[in-house]
């Protein structure tokens, strides 16, 4: 089973829920802007999810999906644009690009997005503060820059964590493998390796080489590349302790092992 299944398909059915961000996204621009965010760019995009699902959430959006990996930008064309609508798919342009040089079609946008911690490609301050200028300048007037980021005492440790995704037919084990985490650069070796239900097993499916980055040291950068603002975003906890996918502004939060949040950066 596991020689013959998509690892693009299987990440997306683990670690993607792009309606789900599309809401948030919607919602919290409004909130902030009190008008609709039109055109998205997706950084790190990947097979494009979220920039399908956004053209699919209004008939006046355009999203631009900035990737440098020819074969999965493909692989998002052939799987998740083919199942758009022809107007849908019109409204969806692709770019095969570093994220640092997104070219004149990657300007304009009301939200630049920048989804599961894919920026912590950047290992040195001075890369990332190029990353975020760039993003500045390329936002339209009153745009809004929003990444995701992972944190707690677990997110520094050497560790497995595993997830059963469901489904009688179709369900595998997840499996986020931190490998390597080096406390004195914060650099950190992490895998994605899937287990499907007969017990065979895609090894290393995905590798990242990332650096860590920690909420202030973002908070600071942002600063340093000129945005006026920034909000973190917690998330709410249901009855048994666990993530309720509720995010909202928070200044202040209490420890917890392991946290996913959003920050937006605003001028
Ligand atoms: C963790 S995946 C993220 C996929 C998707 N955006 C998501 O939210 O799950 C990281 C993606 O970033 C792309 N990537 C890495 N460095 C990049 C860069 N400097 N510019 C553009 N894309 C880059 C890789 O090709 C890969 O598709």
């Amino acid at each position: 089973m596991a020689a013959r299944a998509d690892r693009h398909m299987l990440y997306q059915r683990a670690v993607q829920e792009p309606a789900a961000e599309v809401a948030f996204i919607s919602a919290e621009f409004r909130r902030l802007r009190n008008r609709r965010a039109l055109r998205l760019r997706e950084d790190f995009c990947g097979t494009a999810a979220v920039c399908c699902a956004w053209v699919k959430s209004g008939r006046d959006r355009t999203a631009v999906g900035v990737d440098l990996s020819r074969p999965t930008l493909d692989w998002g064309i052939g799987h998740n644009l083919a199942r758009l609508t022809p107007d849908q798919r019109g409204r969806v342009t692709l770019l095969e690009r570093n994220v640092l040089k997104p070219g004149p079609r990657g300007r304009g946008a009301d939200v630049v997005m920048a989804g599961n911690f894919s920026w912590w490609v950047f290992t040195t301050r001075a890369d990332l503060l190029r990353y975020f200028r760039g993003v500045r300048a390329a936002l339209a007037v009153g745009g809004v820059f929003i990444l995701d980021i992972y944190g707690g005492w677990e997110s520094m440790k050497e560790q497995r964590d595993r997830r059963v995704i469901g489904g009688k037919e179709r369900g595998f084990t997840y499996i986020w493998d931190q490998a390597k985490f080096d406390p004195v650069t914060n650099r950190m070796t992490a895998h994605i390796h899937f287990r499907m239900r007969d017990g065979s097993r895609q090894r290393r499916s995905f590798t990242y080489e990332w650096r860590l980055w920690t909420i202030p040291e973002v908070r600071d950068a942002l600063a340093d590349a000129g945005f006026a603002r920034t909000i973190v975003y917690w998330e709410g906890e249901d009855k048994d302790g666990e993530g309720d996918g509720n995010f909202t502004p928070a200044e202040h939060a209490e420890q917890c092992p392991a946290f996913i949040s959003y920050i937006a950066a605003l001028e």
